[in-house]
């Protein structure tokens, strides 16, 4: 039987990507910062799947908080043969408006417990001949975007180390595969949540389900992918950011932004 680690299982994405491992049989580690959710999450899956799950609560913005994940899973026998650093938080607005706590805590998240994980898990990995990485990115990573220029900067971040890392790993004969998956507008709280700043109007149309994300990022990852984007949509808009310059992205994307963000309501 075969585990998977999960980051930021308890909502979204993350919790698709459990939910699709346990219909698949694989035991669960699910990582996120509200226990209660997750022990809920976990009696499901058990009683539906009869698979094993742990549950282990941590908040990765928190020094550390990667090697203590790594520790306790080590401290409990538990050998992870599928990690996916899935738990990433979004801020929208004006740059120097935005709160700068909020921003390390976002950079921290995004990028430093990701490759935290990433590098204590693959050697773990590496020393059995096996395993498979799937760090979560997202479309926003191919260009720069403004009033979103932080986070569109971590998820640069996280497809250039990924991208880097899956031929380093494969050229060394390690057995591990890592993947970066760059969703695009995918309909979870993450492109509602009032403590991201501002709201994102997404026209008609440009929204993926997060089951259908989840799929298709396992999928690619299991087949050993450096990159996958979900959905022809989005695949062409990465296709095509390579005909533009960056700043004629940055202009392309901050007029598309400036039209498109609003206050939320209760703020
Ligand atoms: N939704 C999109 O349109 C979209 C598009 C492209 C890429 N992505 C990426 O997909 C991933 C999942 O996003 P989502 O849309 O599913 O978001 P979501 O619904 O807001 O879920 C975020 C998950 O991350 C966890 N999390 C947040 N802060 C954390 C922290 N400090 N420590 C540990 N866990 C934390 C949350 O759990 P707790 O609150 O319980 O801690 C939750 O389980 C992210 O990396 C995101 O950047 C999303």
């Amino acid at each position: 039987m075969s585990t998977a680690l999960v980051t930021g299982a308890s909502d979204g994405i993350g919790l698709e990507f459990s939910k699709i491992l346990a219909s698949r049989g694989y035991d669960l580690i699910l990582v996120a910062r509200r226990e209660a959710v997750l022990k809920e999450i976990s009696a499901t899956l058990v009683a539906e799947h009869g698979v094993k799950c742990t549950v282990i609560s941590s908040d990765l913005s928190k020094p550390k908080a990667a090697q203590a994940l790594f520790k306790t899973t080590q401290k409990e026998g538990l050998q992870v043969d599928f990690l996916i650093n899935n738990a990433g938080l979004l801020h929208n607005g004006f740059f120097t408006q935005l709160d700068l706590g909020a921003q390390e805590n976002m950079m921290t998240v995004n990028m430093l417990a990701l490759t935290s994980l990433t590098h204590l898990f693959a050697n773990d990995m590496a020393s059995r001949q096996r395993g498979h990485i799937l760090n979560v990115a997202s479309l926003a990573a191919w260009m720069p975007i403004p009033n979103q220029n932080i986070y569109a900067a971590t998820k640069a971040f996280v497809l250039s180390f990924t991208q880097a890392l899956h031929n380093e790993l494969k050229a060394a004969g390690t057995g591990v595969t890592v993947t970066a998956l760059c969703p695009g507008y995918t309909a979870t709280k993450m492109m509602d949540n009032p403590q991201q700043g501002a709201k994102l109007a997404i026209p008609d149309g440009m929204m993926q389900s997060a089951a259908d994300v989840a799929e298709q990022g396992i999928n690619a990852c299991l087949k050993g992918k450096a990159t996958w984007i979900p959905g022809f949509a989005n695949r062409f808009t990465a296709a095509i950011t390579h005909l533009f310059s960056k700043m004629a992205l940055a202009r392309l994307a901050g007029s598309f932004y400036r039209k498109n963000l609003s206050q939320f309501s209760s703020q």
